[in-house]
């Protein structure tokens, strides 16, 4: 028996983040929105697992080990029922690996609800989100998806209400970039500064309740982004090239490296998607919408 589960990407349509807290994480306000960009992960029972394999064009970067966050969340739902994690997990990746669009992270929330039904477990909505929790900041969002505010490390959601569909489009980049890596040049930029606590933003929040893109547009932020840049400076160009196609807002996702243009509507996405594949910025380009449902598991 086999469960598949199909899981999307984020874009943070805003990001605040405050200083470093003793344990290293920075408080944040962060506002997830799930793209229809999806991996796939498949349980199935497999004695000796958690076995990992992955295919998509990104597959040579995803480890298979331990350390990957599908196993363990396989691992960690096993731990709490007392079974042992007999599962073979294989992902179909079509988000892109170390981009800023939580990849691995959905990987880890897609895998725990596979497993969840395979096993017949019957965790609760609260346990679930527990063990995202304890997987990652950006775990729990993966779950719940649709739209939502992230505080604390970004673990703590409020579901935000979304008027309408917002249209992406992504720029992925030639390499990665370490989410860890970039915290720390955000770390190092802020030095002698007051850096204050986050906070969301009103606008913002009402943009997306409208559905109005516009006003998304204007209230869109990334406190990471100069962080990013810093790191990896050929980014400016993407951004340029992507405002240069006509695209209302342009930022980093996330951690990045992944560059994400929001713009008006499907035909103005194939506009600047074909414009951005031109400009010889980046390494490949998608278009998505959203908000979309977070893990959900396959008839
Ligand atoms: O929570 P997660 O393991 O995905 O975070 C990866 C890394 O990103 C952390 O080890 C930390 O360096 C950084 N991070 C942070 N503050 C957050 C979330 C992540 O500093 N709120």
């Amino acid at each position: 028996m086999s469960v598949t589960v199909r899981v999307p990407a984020k874009v943070n349509v805003q990001l605040a983040v405050g200083a470093a807290r003793p344990d290293g994480f920075h408080d944040l306000a962060n506002v997830f929105l799930a793209v229809g960009l999806y991996d796939e992960v498949t349980a199935t029972a497999s004695p000796g697992g958690p076995r990992v394999t992955c295919t998509g064009p990104d597959a040579a970067q995803v480890p298979l080990d331990g350390t990957n966050l599908a196993a363990r969340a396989a691992v960690a739902l096993a731990r709490r029922h007392g079974l042992s994690p007999d599962v073979h997990l294989h992902i179909a990746k079509d988000i892109p690996v170390a981009g800023g669009m939580a990849g691995g992270s959905a990987d880890g929330a897609a895998a725990l609800v596979a497993c969840d039904a395979l096993w017949g477990t019957r965790a609760s909505r609260d346990e679930l989100l527990d063990i995202c929790a304890e997987l990652g900041s950006d775990v729990p969002f993966s779950l719940v998806g649709g739209a939502a505010l992230g505080t604390g490390r970004g673990e703590r959601l409020s579901p935000l209400e979304v008027g309408g569909t917002f249209h992406w489009v992504f720029a992925m980049a030639h390499r990665g970039l370490s989410t860890p890596a970039v915290f720390r040049e955000f770390d190092r930029l802020g030095e002698g500064v007051a850096i204050p606590e986050p906070v969301a933003s009103q606008d913002l929040i009402d943009a997306l309740a409208k559905g109005d893109p516009d006003l998304l547009a204007a209230s869109v932020s990334n406190d990471l982004e100069p962080a990013a840049l810093a790191l990896f400076p050929d980014l400016a160009a993407a951004l340029a090239a992507g405002r240069a196609a006509g695209a209302l807002a342009a930022l980093v996702s996330g951690s990045g490296p992944t560059t994400a243009f929001l713009v008006r509507d499907e035909s103005a996405a194939a506009r600047t998607a074909r414009a951005l594949q031109d400009s010889a910025t980046c390494r490949t380009v998608r278009t998505a919408s959203g908000p979309v449902p977070g893990a959900t598991v396959l008839a």
